[in-house]
């Protein structure tokens, strides 16, 4: 179902102790926050998430994994599968965020893996796409896009393909302080639900969930969410900080 949402990506900060304050003080933010349609998500990392699973209201927050490991279980050391995550609770889990293809050389196909794993464990993914600055300046950054969809997601059933979020972040965006332009987030978000469209139809595209992410924060949340195609935001730096994200959420 297409849902307005603002999702949390902590990457690898925040102790324990820091990361339990922040979810708390979302959640307590979280109370009144009327979500008909609208949904707050927290990715923190894996050492948290079962700590924070018991401080929120889960109906209000839900907490996602950053990631998964690509096999159903054994002998794969400091790997955490998509089952354990099920088993603690998890709903989400962020998957081939651009740090991950990169620093990890996680590739379209391994992350297709990855995304039947967590469906068949009912976890939703939330699968990120984006292009680099260099494929954007030399004007392949649709061929990139519509690559990684059609390898990472696009074998995908109907069924399973609408249980699916998509963030679009390219990654000249992430962490730089350079925010893709309103105009340049919905061409591509546009881009991509007519890919959607072509493979699964009209009204699977209509309810598929797309999220912008990339240096968004509280300053320019509102003008890109209001944008037809972008259904809110993956944050990940304005995310750890209270405030911030809170106006972030106001903004969906
Ligand atoms: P950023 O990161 O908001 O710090 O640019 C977004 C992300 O990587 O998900």
């Amino acid at each position: 179902m297409r849902q307005k949402i603002a999702a949390g990506n902590w990457k690898m900060n925040t102790n324990i102790q820091d990361g339990i304050t922040l979810a708390k003080t979302l959640n307590d933010f979280a109370k009144n926050f009327n979500n008909n349609g609208k949904g707050i998500i927290i990715a923190p990392p894996f050492t948290h998430l079962y700590s924070i699973l018991q401080q929120v209201d889960t109906n209000k927050i839900f907490v996602s994994a950053q990631n998964c490991g690509a096999w159903e279980k054994g002998a794969y050391t400091g790997e955490v599968s998509a089952e354990m995550l099920n088993s603690i609770g998890i709903k989400y889990s962020i998957i081939g965020h651009s740090e991950r293809r990169q620093y990890f050389n996680e590739t379209n196909e391994t992350l297709y893996t990855k995304v039947k794993l967590c469906l068949k464990n009912s976890i939703t993914p939330i699968f990120c796409i984006g292009e680099k600055l260099s494929e954007r300046e030399s004007n392949v950054h649709f061929e990139v896009i519509k690559k990684q969809l059609n390898q990472g997601l696009f074998e995908l059933s109907p069924e399973d393909f609408s249980k699916i979020i998509i963030a679009y972040e390219p990654i000249w965006a992430i962490g730089t302080g350079k925010t893709a332009s309103p105009q340049q987030a919905q061409e591509i978000h546009n881009f991509i639900r007519k890919l959607i469209s072509d493979k699964y139809g009209v009204t699977i595209s209509n309810e598929t969930t797309i999220l912008y992410g990339g240096s968004c924060n509280a300053a320019n949340a509102k003008e890109l969410f209001s944008q037809p195609d972008v259904d809110g935001g993956l944050v990940g730096g304005a995310s750890l900080k209270a405030n911030e994200f809170i106006e972030i959420i106001k903004a969906l």
